[in-house]
């Protein structure tokens, strides 16, 4: 299903695969979030060398995000990136997924982003959220370590499902916060505009952005999206906690290590990167997590 192993000529491939491998794969990927999908990756051979160092080598000018165009966290100052260089290397600040401040000391972020790549919850000693570095090779804004975070409940790993967590920091960050859409308010019309931020795989490759990057994705419907995920190895939308986005045609979309950025809807936080079949496939949409059907639980674990 998402992330890197999927994206690029494996993500085409999957759908040769049979079910059974390719569920067992997803489940794999599911589990491994981010880092497992890049492990295997390299494991794999499918990308020379450490697999975070890719972006860190000249390429010419940044790609972020499938598709999109540089953004800067000036102008978005409540996205942060969830790091653990001992986990990831120190080349992109360690950077392996996003989040939001959603309050001053508590970031919004995917539950998958808290496991590692046997599925276990991960421990990483040194997590940290950076605020302000739009660029990861430099070291502008701020670093502040993870408290705690508490991982929604009813996450469902093997599914993806109910997708999110919240942190709390060690100190607050008075940069700003990013408002929620409403408990039960129904944002997500077919082709509502939407904005989706990250620093992750620029095209599916294993491209790693350092350069903070967004790209505009129209929602789909319930139903477009549960005919491109209808169940089994190609993964299971699920219309209550689950919302997609992507054009038909594919080319725009999130990808790996956006994993728990936010999706913006009217200036609103309306999805979390979750997961998709490959990055930008076309009738390939990426999936979200629904954060009008758990803006209450949200609010409620973040102290809201
Ligand atoms: N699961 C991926 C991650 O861990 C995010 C995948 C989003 N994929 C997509 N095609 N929209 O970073």
């Amino acid at each position: 299903m998402t992330t890197a192993g999927s994206a690029g000529a494996g993500g085409n491939r999957e759908s040769a695969r049979g079910a059974a491998a390719g569920r067992v794969r997803r489940r794999r990927r599911a589990a491994a979030g981010v880092a497992g999908a890049l492990l295997a990756l390299a494991g794999a051979g499918a990308v020379p060398g450490p697999v975070w160092a890719a972006d860190s080598a000249p390429q010419g000018p940044p790609k972020v995000i499938v598709g999109g165009s540089p953004a800067d966290t000036e102008t978005h100052p409540w996205i942060v990136a969830l790091s653990s260089r001992k986990t990831y290397g120190s080349a992109r600040s360690g950077q392996f997924c996003a989040g939001t401040l959603i309050a001053p000391d508590k970031v919004l972020t995917a539950a998958h982003c808290m496991f590692d790549e046997n599925g276990r919850p991960a421990k990483r000693s040194d997590l940290k959220v950076v605020q302000g570095r739009t660029d990861l090779r430099t070291s502008a804004g701020r670093e502040v370590a993870v408290a705690s975070s508490y991982t929604n409940p009813t996450f469902d790993l093997a599914e993806v499902s109910r997708d999110w967590a919240v942190l709390t920091l060690a100190e607050p960050l008075s940069t700003g916060v990013l408002p929620m859409v409403g408990a039960g308010e129904d944002v997500y019309a077919e082709d509502t505009p939407a904005t989706v931020l990250g620093w992750g795989d620029t095209t599916g490759r294993g491209d790693y952005s350092s350069v903070l990057r967004q790209v505009d994705v129209p929602i789909t419907s319930d139903a477009t999206c549960r005919t491109a995920y209808p169940g089994g190895a190609m993964g299971s939308y699920d219309q209550a906690s689950m919302v997609c986005a992507g054009l038909r045609q594919g080319g725009k979309d999130a990808c790996s290590a956006d994993s728990g950025g936010p999706l913006l809807i009217d200036g609103r936080l309306a999805g979390i990167v979750s997961w998709g079949d490959g990055c930008a496939l076309p009738r390939k949409p990426g999936v979200y997590t629904r954060v009008s059907a758990f803006a209450a639980d949200i609010r409620k674990a973040a102290g809201m």
